[in-house]
């Protein structure tokens, strides 16, 4: 059944209190609740959540209802009809942790209990109305024998605890705020934990502890460090202070996301808390740092201030990943980090804004909530809440919050409560803004210009429009900021004089509102040589830019002031040459690397040193997936063939440079994590890495010794990839000992996967379909999941759109396999085969045959329905 955002209504009846008691047994835990309940509509029958739950009983105050009152809902919920204004409700029910593979609900995962709640696993807990504008005061106890569960945590503040009978032990915790169910969480078992402490500026005493499994604690300080750093951003960047006595953050190795923002107690996936310099690489280090900072975040945006519905969700993530994001970029090299989110951007969200699934930030409608935790909802989101900022200034911005969070604190509210405060604080009308919440498609953006030369003016102007998408036939303009400047020949910025204003103001920046379908931005007093116009700085806006040549390209990647625009520039003049490489290859033509595309590189190296984690960004060549983003019907196997192609020939080219960075970047000195030492690493990696392509050379003998150092993950990885992805004689040997030494620490071992399955070579398919039935590989675990067959589907589409398709095959039996498993993976993971529309017709006649396949399983989960429905009929 399809949920409309217009349908919505409010809740019936209201939870003022919860009381949770929780008997642990891994295959009967026992929950028994207490609801205070509060009348808040007409109806006096209550109908309840609840899935996959037995109950045992049930009471209006203390008085047992008989089982004639209980109605069951087809749902799994309940309906009980003609109850009081206000009562309490009383209710037991038995659960089975340990037949719980979805992950949501309770679970156990290595012999210990978690719980994960958002969006609805609350009612795989207990009967209760699972939904966010339903706030209640918890408090929560937990009952388990003492040896296997030591540690009993639920959200909250520590209330009391002691011992039982039978080797049995109690524990208490009180929650002051009240919350929606959602950030309800349990986490128990033989766990340790890591503390610390925080002193908010208030001076609140903090108690922080990291519960981890014996054997990890010494893999938790890169996370410790991000929490007291996220923890005090907050309090300077938005004077937002942590409001409990304790945060508590657990790690679990079975875990469907990331992470999850539950009050006072995160829970983690592994990959996001534990990290050591033999283990994690520098991508894992910014992973961790970003995601600690995101759910610490949510504690304000999210869990203070929360959404009314799941249609609101971007309320919260697109807030709280703008704030990570800022986070990230004021702890490491700003510039950089933006650029790779913008990579991230585009490499994740724009193929879904082109897709059968392209939704609003805001959507309209879902059959599964889950499959709109999306990269438009979280990263175009973020751009969303990134714009609102420019165009209203950081100071109103943060004016904004403030009234934000003072109108709405403990409340649960729609985006209009956000864009009204930003509108409120700034006096700036916002109205127009809010379509980028409504309308879904990436806006594209063409530039075209002219100069007169007698009077200096140069007119810029610009167009917009909005592809259809599925639902949305037509669209209307957005307001896009457009941050530029002009350069002279020379690229020295231009005075940037609108018509009409006072020349001696002229600032050598400004931002640009491109507010309609068309505009004209008419510049003065530019003297007699035509500028060049350099736009969408820190690309203050998510579209596409279209209509800027190649010698203009070329000129900015150069000379701009602004690295996106540079790095951006390189990466659109390497598009164009491989869309021409494409073709010309497609009419019998081998590829040769363009002089142009060589000279951006030698430029870039030549500076290489001066900012190496620039120069380590402006080294990648764009993307397969994001070169076939620009054709109507890709051709995945010429894309792949020249991308290869010149990887090789700079390599070779540029090998005697290549080969002196690998020199001059090593690093003998204890490993750190800071922004420039990730930087010099990525360097030396990138070269490694072209040095490994090129014709001729010790490219493979340098990565046997850096393999064999195992100075650190990063440079071990970058070794093993690179001859995993060769015919080296060393290759199978490598990966052998890689896998004897890690196969104990499975977020390790998910590399080993992933490097294979990743791999540029011919043979990867079938090594993949190999490695699905390697004893180490588990259906069950999401995250190797994720390394084998995600990493393989969604990056390695040379091999997954094999002509052959094979790769279609593998994915669809996967996705059956692992539906009735752990129906929130298996919908996630099914997504590239929905891009059938954009493959050649011989290709696509077998994607769709694949979906219809997986269509046609009985008992097909809802969420993998939606998409592989939503796919075919797009
Ligand atoms: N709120 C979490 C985060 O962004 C994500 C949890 C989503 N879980 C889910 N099953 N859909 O940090
Ligand atoms: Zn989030």
């Amino acid at each position: 059944a399809t949920i409309r955002r217009e349908d919505y209504t409010p809740p019936a009846f209201l939870v003022d209190t919860v009381e949770l008691h929780f008997a642990l047994h891994p295959t009967a835990t026992r929950v028994r609740a207490r609801l205070a309940m509060r009348r808040n509509g007409e109806s006096h029958d209550l109908e309840l959540d609840g899935e996959e739950l037995m109950l045992l009983s049930a009471s209006i105050d203390g008085v047992a209802l008989p089982s004639y009152r209980v109605a069951s809902l087809p749902s799994g919920g309940l309906r009980i009809e003609g109850v009081p204004d206000s009562f309490m409700l009383e209710t037991l029910v038995e659960i089975s942790p340990e037949a719980n593979s979805e992950l949501s609900g309770l679970y156990l995962s290595g012999g210990n209990y978690f719980t994960q709640c958002e969006a609805e696993g609350f009612r795989r807990i207990t009967f209760f109305p699972d939904r966010p504008d339903v706030m209640s005061r918890y408090s929560v106890t937990i009952e388990a024998e003492k040896t296997a569960c030591p540690v009993l945590l639920s959200n909250g503040n520590p209330a009391g605890g002691g011992e039982l009978p039978d080797g049995r032990h109690w524990a208490k915790w009180e929650d002051p705020h009240p919350k929606p169910s959602y950030l309800f969480a349990l986490v128990a078992g033989d766990l340790v934990a890591v503390r610390d402490s925080f002193t908010t500026r208030s001076g609140r005493e903090v108690a922080l502890a990291i519960y981890v499994r014996q054997g990890d604690e010494d893999a938790c300080g890169h996370a410790m460090d991000s929490l007291k750093a996220s923890m005090a951003w907050d309090e300077t960047e938005y004077g937002l202070e942590y409001d409990l006595d304790v945060f508590n953050i657990a790690a679990v190795s079975d875990f469907n996301m990331g992470a999850m923002e539950n009050k006072g107690l995160n829970v983690f996936n592994t990959k996001y808390i534990l990290a050591r310099p033999d283990t994690a690489t520098d991508a894992d280090y910014e992973g961790i740092e970003t995601v600690v900072a995101h759910e610490y975040f949510h504690n304000w945006t999210g869990n203070r201030v929360t959404c009314r519905d799941w249609f609101q969700l971007s309320l919260k993530e697109g807030l709280t990943v703008f704030r990570d994001q800022h986070f990230s970029e004021f702890m490491g090299s700003a510039a950089v980090k933006r650029l790779a989110n913008v990579r991230r951007l585009r490499a994740a969200q724009f193929p879904e804004d082109a897709g059968p699934m392209a939704h609003p930030v805001r959507p309209d409608s879902y059959v599964e909530i889950n499959n709109f935790y999306t990269a438009t909802v979280y990263q175009k989101g973020s751009e969303v809440v990134r714009m609102m900022r420019e165009l209203i200034g950081p100071a109103s911005f943060r004016k904004g919050m403030d009234l934000y969070i003072a109108r709405h604190d403990n409340q649960a509210v729609t985006i209009e409560a956000f864009v009204g405060a930003m509108q409120d604080a700034s006096g700036i009308d916002l109205s127009r803004f809010a379509r980028w919440y409504a309308q879904a498609g990436t806006p594209e953006v063409t530039v075209s210009d002219s100069f007169d030369e007698a009077t200096g003016r140069y007119t810029l102007s610009l167009t917009q429009s909005t592809p259809p998408t599925p639902g949305q036939p037509t669209k209307q303009p957005v307001p896009i900021p457009v941050a530029m400047g002009l350069l002279g020949p020379d690229g020295a910025a231009l005075p940037l004089r609108l018509s009409g204003e006072n020349a001696a103001e002229a600032p050598e920046e400004r931002v640009l509102l491109l507010e309609e379908a068309k505009q004209d931005f008419v510049f003065e007093g530019l003297g007699t040589q035509r500028p060049v116009p350099s736009l969408l700085r820190g690309y203050s806006a998510p579209v596409k830019l279209h209509g800027l040549g190649l010698e203009t390209l070329g000129f900015l990647a150069a000379k701009d002031s602004d690295p996106f625009v540079r790095w951006e520039s390189a990466q659109q003049y390497a598009t164009a040459e491989m869309l021409r490489l494409v073709a010309a290859y497609r009419a019998g033509q081998e590829p040769t690397l363009p002089d142009g595309l060589a000279g951006i590189f030698a430029a870039v190296l030549e500076r290489a040193e001066q900012d190496p984690a620039f120069a380590a960004e402006a080294l990648a060549l764009p993307s397969e997936d994001f070169v076939a983003g620009q054709m109507r019907i890709a051709d995945p196997e010429a894309i792949h063939l020249v991308r290869q192609a010149l990887r090789r020939q700079l390599g070779t080219r540029f090998a005697s440079r290549f080969a002196a960075l690998h020199d001059s970047l090593a690093d003998a000195g204890p490993y750190r994590t800071d922004g420039d030492s990730i930087g010099r690493r990525a360097l030396r990696n990138a070269a490694l890495t072209y040095l490994g392509r090129a014709d001729a050379g010790d490219g493979l003998a340098r990565a046997r010794v850096q393999f064999a150092a195992g100075a650190n993950m990063t440079d071990v990885l970058a070794a093993l990839r690179v001859l995993v992805d060769s015919e080296d004689p060393a290759r199978e040997d490598a990966l052998a000992a890689f896998h004897a030494s890690w196969r104990a620490d499975p977020l390790v071992l998910d590399k080993w996967f992933t490097l294979q399955a990743v791999s540029t070579r011919p043979d990867t398919l079938a090594a993949v379909q190999a490695l699905a039935k390697h004893p180490d590989f588990d259906l069950r675990n999401p995250n190797r999941v994720r390394s084998l067959v995600g990493a393989f589907a969604a990056g390695n589409p040379a091999q997954f759109h094999a002509t052959s398709g094979e790769g279609y095959r593998f994915l669809a039996e996967m996705v059956i396999a692992l539906d009735p498993v752990n129906a929130q993976v298996a919908a996630r993971i099914v997504s590239p085969l929905g891009d059938w529309k954009r493959q050649s017709p011989d290709r696509a006649a077998i994607m769709r045959a694949e979906l219809e396949r997986i269509l046609a399983l009985p008992g097909l989960s809802k969420g993998t329905f939606e998409k592989v429905s939503k796919s075919l009929a797009a």
